[in-house]
């Protein structure tokens, strides 16, 4: 049996298997259920500050391809997350913190919090397509993003991912912002700004209008920018959009990630999907003769 387990910037994982920010992991219940159900470990939904409502609905669109969100990030914010925190560590597995601001101290300032609610690790989202004055609006500068890591690293102990967009000219470019700023590690990638229109109404469908699109589609995407990232920076990476199959995983493991986060096929999957994943990879990897992840992180790269 191949070896499944992974270590990603000192986050010790028994799978490459981990659940994406915001999808099922709303609260600290459904993050100790997504353990429970073999995922190893679990990204947090994006918390900041101050409480936030998020959009009015309709804030999901399904489609064949994937799915279109614009949430709008709804949190309680990060004072009323601590008991969310404690329950999702409950299992024993990593826990890791999402955070957003819309500024380096407010970043840290949320930072600090989670750290002391338990956190294993914090990923900074500097990547979401859809709300005003925080998320890509920020990711998309590399000063800003080199800024905001360097002032989050400065302020707590835990390792620091910083989650990338993929809504700009060069993927690569942030992401050597963030190991500028001393970032532990990167996810690529968060959701691709994009718009469904309802024929009907002759109007956009989402009550924000645009939305951000996930799933199957934007795999190819996905594993493009893990390519690029790989061949730019030295810092770890967490592959992420589009993975429903261990083949999926595989594909950006060789691309250059050393994990990956599972969103959209959660939603659709819930509690059958880590252990379904585990399954296809071991599988897999024993067909092309690999023993362990570290053996195929970055293969695809030929000499590297
Ligand atoms: C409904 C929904 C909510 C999301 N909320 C967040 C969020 O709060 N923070 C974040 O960083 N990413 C969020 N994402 C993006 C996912 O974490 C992930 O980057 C993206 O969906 C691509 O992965 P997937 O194709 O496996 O879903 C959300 C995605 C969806 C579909």
């Amino acid at each position: 049996m191949p070896e499944l387990d992974v270590e990603v910037a000192g986050v010790e994982l028994e799978s490459p298997f981990v659940l994406a920010s915001g999808v099922w992991g709303e609260s600290g219940a459904s993050l100790a259920r997504a353990l429970r159900a073999g995922a190893a470990a679990v990204v947090t939904k994006s918390v900041c500050l101050e409480p936030r409502p998020g959009y009015p609905n309709p804030t999901v669109v399904e489609l064949p391809i994937g799915l279109v969100n614009a949430m709008g990030l709804p949190n309680p914010g990060v004072e009323a997350y601590g008991e969310e925190i404690a329950e999702a560590l409950k299992p024993g597995k990593p826990v890791i913190g999402s955070i957003f601001g819309r500024s380096p101290s407010e970043f840290c300032a949320v930072a600090k919090k989670m750290e002391g609610f338990g956190v294993h690790a914090l990923e900074l989202n500097l990547s979401c397509p859809h709300v005003r004055g925080a998320g890509a609006e920020l990711g998309r500068s590399p000063l800003l993003t080199e800024k905001i890591t360097r002032a989050v690293k400065g302020a707590v102990e835990v390792p620091v991912f910083v989650k990338l967009t993929p809504n700009t000219a060069s993927i690569a470019s942030l992401a050597k912002a963030a190991e500028r700023g001393g970032a532990d590690g990167v996810t690529a990638i968060n959701t691709i700004r994009a718009m469904v229109i309802n024929l009907e109404l002759s109007r956009p469908v989402l009550s924000n209008e645009f939305g951000g699109l996930s799933g199957p589609a934007i795999k190819p995407v996905g594993i493009r920018a893990v390519y690029e990232i790989f061949e730019a920076v030295r810092i770890p990476i967490f592959g992420v959009g589009g993975v429903s199959s261990g083949e999926d995983a595989a594909e950006y493991i060789m691309a250059g990630a050393r994990a990956v986060q599972v969103g959209t096929a959660v939603y659709k999957e819930r509690e059958q999907t880590f252990r379904q994943l585990r399954r296809h990879l071991s599988r897999l990897m024993t067909r092309l003769g690999y023993e362990s992840i570290e053996e195929m992180v970055g293969r695809a790269h030929g000499g590297r």
